[in-house]
């Protein structure tokens, strides 16, 4: 259970805002939240003004008001310590709490998150913030949970201010010891960068050309665990003082600054926050599956949370359309489907104010009664109820994509043959198992990877020693691996592994690369199965690969390079290693992954029309199969093994079903016979 005071219903609500409203309007508030099921509110996000309007001075008047409000309706609350956008009197008085970049220049007050994430005064105050906000409602019969702050790194996921610089250099000397292993780390022979003592370095600031790279991994490995150490200072503060009380931060999905693997240790549990673009043909849902299926991967032994989503449009893209009808629900749908137990919103009501007033909320600005959206809110709170059962249930995966944050800053930072789209590279891949309903976790290469069958490693370019021996035992324990191009190339100091790439993965793969043949924008070349297989279009990189041991399956077409391997498969201990030595298209891509994942023996959990989500949810003693239909046409499909009781029906299905366009259903499985798989082991 996440959030144990819910007791095993699923979450429902959204950020509730009842600073910036009259207390006539907070009755109406809780009124139409009964009336549309919500039990849980993230209360005060940015209300650290209205709670501390002057160093001297707290108000928790209001917020008492709203608390025992809120619990007199039964709505929980998930209470924000309010941290995440200091009130302009703190930087007044302390300027040093402000956040200052690259160039030198500094981040002011007047919109949010303009702290210095290192700054000792912003500590001290939020510190001293959230101390009051524990102690006052630690026994409040509303508190539920406890949300810390807010998106960290949105906005300022890095600081080069005096505090930072010294706070930077305290890390490097507690990760290197001596200024010989940090220069030698450093490569900093290279143009002359040898440090004679620790307060010559610097964060990497505005420099004439590339910044030395060692330091630009390590600043970004120091900002991330400099901003995590904020949340750990609130989460011990809150924990101190409820203990039962589970504790978490809204995660942002594909969210670079902040290595989230590295968080997700810290939390009670996982939640995050899902905006995708709304509009038909931007893949929307691709995208939402893939954000899904990130975050329950970072603590895979219990449900998310999505905490927020818009109701409708958002206010950030050049043009912003709503969401077309049916979307909200199917995509709140979505999330439950790839292991979320609850739906959560930014945010309950509208505001009438401010730099969001036009981004929509559960409540618009129109009378709730005369809202098309207020209707779905409602609708949808109650679909909820019936989904209960679902809560605690888990989603089991056959494949694991590969994806590390340390990978993705050492992979995009400057000067490489070709920019590489870390993340992007990843979803693509995701996408086509997505398209074929096809379970994905994302997993750190070190990690436990017994119980997967397929392994893909996309763009793996750094790698540790630990890393590529745990692949290669997953492979030789009968395991299938695919790795691309740019897989481990460098060390966790990103230097080179000299001596023929990928070094770490050599015997693993059964070759070895001896350059790379990158191709331009719009340049392509053509890769082809066998003498007799169809050509297939590949752009972006290709790999000189000199087989040791590996078979070619394909080879490429142009050039210098024809005739060369450009896919290999080797047979390592009692499984598969295979090799893409660059991209191809979306079809080929699918195919290729296709033709591994059966190799790999992956089993979809549906064969259903294109445009249909399958998933699995899984409790000790019973299974969910969740089918959403993303189509604007009603499709009908055949259920095939599955057969149970529609949660939301109440009636049994079995055989074929007809799903309305953007329909769902959720089908609690008949246990007679064990379709699809084991089930999962109770923890
Ligand atoms: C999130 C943020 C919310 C709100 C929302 C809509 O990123 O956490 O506070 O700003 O976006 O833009």
């Amino acid at each position: 259970m996440l959030i144990p005071k819910l007791n095993s219903a699923l979450a429902y609500g959204g950020d509730y805002n009842p600073e910036q409203w009259p207390e006539s309007v907070w009755q109406e508030d809780v009124k139409l939240m009964r009336e549309a099921g919500v039990n849980l509110v993230t209360l005060g996000v940015f209300s650290w003004g209205k709670l501390q309007p002057t160093e001297k001075h707290y108000d928790f008047g209001w917020l008492d008001r709203a608390m025992d409000l809120l619990a007199a309706n039964e709505i929980f609350v998930d209470l924000a310590t309010a941290t995440a956008s200091p009130p302009p009197w703190m930087s007044h008085r302390y300027p040093d709490v402000l956040a200052i970049d690259a160039n030198g220049a500094t981040f002011y007050p007047g919109s949010r998150q303009h702290y210095s994430p290192c700054s000792p005064t912003y500590r001290r105050l939020a510190a001293t913030l959230v101390g009051r906000l524990a102690d006052r409602y630690k026994k409040h019969p509303a508190l539920a949970a406890w949300h810390i702050n807010n998106e960290y790194g949105n906005h300022v996921a890095e600081c080069h201010g005096p505090d930072a610089t010294i706070a930077f250099r305290t890390w490097l000397q507690r990760r290197y010891g001596t200024l010989e292993a940090l220069n030698s780390a450093w490569g900093t022979a290279f143009w002359s960068q040898w440090y004679s003592t620790w307060n010559e370095i610097l964060t990497p600031r505005r420099t004439p050309t590339f910044a030395n790279p060692t330091q630009q991994l390590d600043y970004k490995r120091f900002m991330s665990d400099a901003v995590l150490e904020l949340f750990v200072m609130e989460r011990d503060i809150v924990r101190a003082a409820t203990p039962d009380v589970p504790v978490t931060t809204n995660y942002m999905g594909f969210h670079k600054p902040m290595n989230y693997r590295k968080w997700s240790v810290e939390m009670d549990f996982v939640s995050w926050d899902n905006y995708p673009d709304p509009l038909p043909g931007r893949g929307g849902a691709a995208a939402g599956a893939a954000g899904h299926d990130l975050v329950r991967s970072l603590k895979k032994d219990r449900p998310f949370l999505l905490m927020e989503q818009s109701i409708s449009s958002v206010t950030w893209h050049a043009a912003n359309g709503p969401k077309p009808p049916g979307v909200m629900r199917l995509w709140s749908w979505q999330a439950l489907a790839r292991g979320s137990d609850g739906v959560l919103f930014f945010q309950w009501r509208a505001s009438k104010a401010g730099a969001e007033k036009f981004l929509g909320g559960m409540v618009s600005h129109i009378p709730a009664e005369k809202s098309r959206t207020f209707a779905d809110v409602k609708a949808l709170g109650a679909e909820l109820k019936k989904l209960a059962p679902i809560s605690g249930s888990r989603v089991r995966a056959q494949v694991a994509i590969a994806f590390d944050w340390e990978a993705w800053w050492a992979v995009e930072l400057d000067s490489k043959p070709a920019p590489i789209a870390y993340a992007t590279w990843a979803q693509e891949i995701h996408a086509r198992f997505y398209a074929q309903n096809i379970a994905v976790d994302f997993v750190h290469p070190a990690e436990e990877l017994t119980g997967y069958r397929l392994v893909i490693a996309p763009a793996l370019y750094l790698l540790s020693e630990t890393a590529a021996a745990n692949l290669a035992r997953f492979v030789e324990g009968g395991g299938h691996l695919l790795a691309t191009y740019l897989s481990g190339i460098v060390d966790e100091n990103e230097h080179v592994i000299v001596g023929g790439y990928p070094a770490r993965l050599r015997a693993l793969l059964g070759l070895w690369v001896e350059e790379w043949l990158v191709l331009g924008q719009g340049e392509t070349d053509t890769i082809r199965y066998g003498k007799r297989g169809q050509p297939v279009v590949c752009t972006h990189w290709r790999d000189a690969i000199h087989t040791e041991g590996a078979e070619v399956l394909a080879t490429f077409s142009k050039g210098i390079m024809a005739g060369r391997p450009a896919i290999t498969r080797h047979r390592f201990g009692r499984g598969v290693a295979y090799y893409l030595g660059t991209k191809p298209g979306k079809a080929a891509l699918a195919d290729l992954l296709g033709k591994i994942g059966r190799a790999a023996g992956v089993s979809a959990v549906l064969q259903a029309p294109p445009g249909v989500e399958a998933t699995l949810r899984e409790h000790a003693d019973a299974r969910f199969l969740f089918v959403l239909n993303h189509n604007t046409r009603a499709v009908r499909l055949s259920l095939r093994n599955y057969s149970g009781c529609d949660l939301i029906t109440g009636k049994q299905v079995t055989l074929t079903v007809e799903l309305a366009a953007h329909g769902a259903m959720v089908v609690e499985l008949t246990l007679k016979r064990n379709v699809g798989g084991p089930m999962h082991k109770p923890p």
